[in-house]
């Protein structure tokens, strides 16, 4: 039987929920492939941190050459996060011939092309299904079930972190600081949390989502936006006394002249719209296709298990096309 070998770059919250998920749901993957499925070595330093599993010490290095260069690994799963040195990672993990699966939305905003020719050029197979919405499969089926339509609008929760701390600022009355402490024990924030509670990491996935839904590429920077820094248990009450949440909305539409109008920013949702409901660190997704109308998409979109979750379903689907 044959082994599907992996070689996986980071070992932080994505990486342990990955590799935990793997080993949870190890017999139904392999059955799935009719193939065994193994992480073989793990780029990380911290060889030390409690992670609550047990990895084998012999599969760390610290070198990313003998992954790359290794002739038996097949798939790279790249969960560094941050724009460099992951971006030049998946690039030479690509030229070196390795189908690479990632969870990194910063090094995917800013680099689109970039990886997607590089991909191309070298005949490997590029999947980041986890990047958008943790383990809500909006990319898989916006470029497969609905690729028949024309898109013409997206209305996201996609970042789990300010979500998590305004619905803790809304319905517990929590201040800002103890739930952002909270969504960074949880493994929801980024290493920086800067990036989630400016907006960053919600205009890096509508980068994405424009990239996919209208092949139209507009750099995180100039999508204008506005983070949750400013929001007050007043402005929280402001907004209550209309019947309204405060919610961090990632939304794009396309305009009768063709032309693309984007941001991200916190808005108020009235009480009796879904979106408003999205709690904690779930999101979720509106799209409106002209062929289907609208549809929505919920789930967990942050958190290491639902995040493992989707990296792991492209490293399936990248198996099942090479066995
Ligand atoms: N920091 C991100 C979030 C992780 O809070 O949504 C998932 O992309």
């Amino acid at each position: 039987m044959k082994t599907i070998k992996i070689g996986l770059l980071g070992l932080g919250n994505i990486g342990t929920g990955t590799y935990k998920t793997l080993e949870m749901n190890r017999d139904e993957i392999e059955s799935t492939l009719n193939s065994k499925v193994e992480i073989v070595k793990i780029l990380e330093r911290d060889t030390e941190r409690d992670r609550g599993i047990a990895v084998p010490k012999e599969k760390f290095t610290s070198d990313p050459d003998e992954i790359f260069k290794d002739p038996e690994i097949d798939i790279v799963i790249e969960l560094l996060g941050g724009i460099e040195p992951a971006t030049s990672f998946i690039l030479k993990a690509m030229e070196n011939g390795k189908h690479v699966v990632t969870a990194n939305k910063a090094a995917i905003a800013a680099n689109y092309h970039k990886l997607m020719e590089t991909a191309q050029a070298n005949n490997v197979l590029f999947r980041f299904e986890a990047s958008v919405g943790g383990g809500i499969p909006i990319l898989g089926t916006l470029t497969g079930p609905l690729r028949a339509n024309k898109f013409e609008e997206v209305l996201g929760i996609l970042n789990g972190t300010t979500n998590y701390i305004l619905t803790m600022m809304t319905k517990e009355g929590v201040d800002y600081d103890t739930a952002l402490k909270d969504a960074q024990a949880q493994g929801f924030a980024e290493a920086d949390p800067t990036a989630d509670v400016e907006g960053i990491d919600a205009a890096n996935k509508l980068t994405i989502l424009m990239a996919l839904m209208f092949d139209k590429y507009v750099a995180p920077e100039d999508i204008p936006t506005t983070g949750i820094t400013q929001i007050t248990k007043e402005k929280i009450e402001e907004a209550r006394a209309n019947n309204c949440k405060i919610k961090l909305i990632a939304h794009a539409k396309k305009l009768e002249n063709g032309e693309i109008e984007y941001e991200v920013r916190p808005m108020h949702i009235s009480e009796t719209h879904p979106l408003a409901n999205i709690n904690k660190e779930f999101n979720a997704v509106f799209v409106k296709g002209n062929a289907v109308d609208d549809l929505m998409f919920y789930g967990k979109g942050a958190g290491p298990l639902p995040t493992g979750s989707a990296v792991l379903g492209d490293v399936i689907d990248i198996a099942k096309t090479i066995l």
